[in-house]
């Protein structure tokens, strides 16, 4: 019998180098308790859709813009991803907040990851290049990178894996973010994704024994 696998619904706004990783970790058996089965772009420029079509992955893009409030915006993306079955979004450099209510829908199940050793460099306005222009501006000697569970307060969920990554003299924002994906950030997303879909199939596994028992 084949292995029973969480359903992985990746959110992405970019370049995608991190739908990469996981997408490498699937294929070289890092990630065996997940199938990646979605990938929803807010952007559909996005780099990160040639990445998963390439891969055979079903995609899709919301766009923020067109669509007429936040609410419905974000329905869409709910019903994608339900009518997927996934049991696990991933929020991949997604670069838009999301309502408390949508974080409610998945509670648990879902994770992002951020480009800094958390609680330093994190929170509403910081995302993408500028967590390390305030790192170097800062003049810190070690940075990294955090997966953690999404909550309510943005950055603020518990967190599941960080790897640090030391600065040097010379760095420019551009080459330590591309220091911290290399070294940490593809490291740890795919190690974080697979603990999670481990812990969502054993959640599952004892809910359907007390179901049995009841
Ligand atoms: C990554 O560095 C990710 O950590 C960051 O955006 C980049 C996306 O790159 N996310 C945030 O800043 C979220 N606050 P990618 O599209 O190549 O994976």
């Amino acid at each position: 019998m084949d292995k029973e696998k969480v359903k992985i619904c990746v959110l992405v706004s970019g370049g995608g180098t991190n739908l990469g990783a996981l997408i490498g970790a699937e294929k070289s058996g890092i990630l065996t308790s997940g199938k990646i089965s979605l990938v929803i772009s807010s952007n559909a420029d996005a780099y990160a859709l040639t990445r998963a079509k390439e891969a055979g992955i079903k995609t899709a893009v919301v766009d923020r813009r067109t669509a007429k409030s936040r609410e419905e915006f974000e329905q869409q993306m709910i019903k994608l991803i339900d009518e997927e079955g996934c049991g696990l979004v991933v929020l991949a450099g997604f670069l838009i907040i999301l309502s408390e209510s949508f974080i409610r829908h998945y509670e648990g199940r879902i994770i992002n990851i951020h480009p800094s050793l958390i609680p330093s460099f994190c929170g509403e306005g910081y995302y993408g290049l500028r967590v390390h222009e305030a790192a170097l501006a800062r003049g810190v000697k070690v940075t990294g990178a955090t997966v953690h569970y999404v909550n309510k307060i943005t950055d603020g969920g518990e967190i599941i894996e960080q790897r640090a990554v030391y600065v040097r003299e010379d760095d420019t924002p551009k080459t330590l973010q591309r220091r911290v994906m290399e070294e940490a950030e593809w490291i740890i997303l795919p190690k974080a994704t697979e603990l999670v879909c481990q812990k969502i199939l054993s959640s599952n596994k004892a809910n359907t024994n007390k179901d049995i028992k009841n």
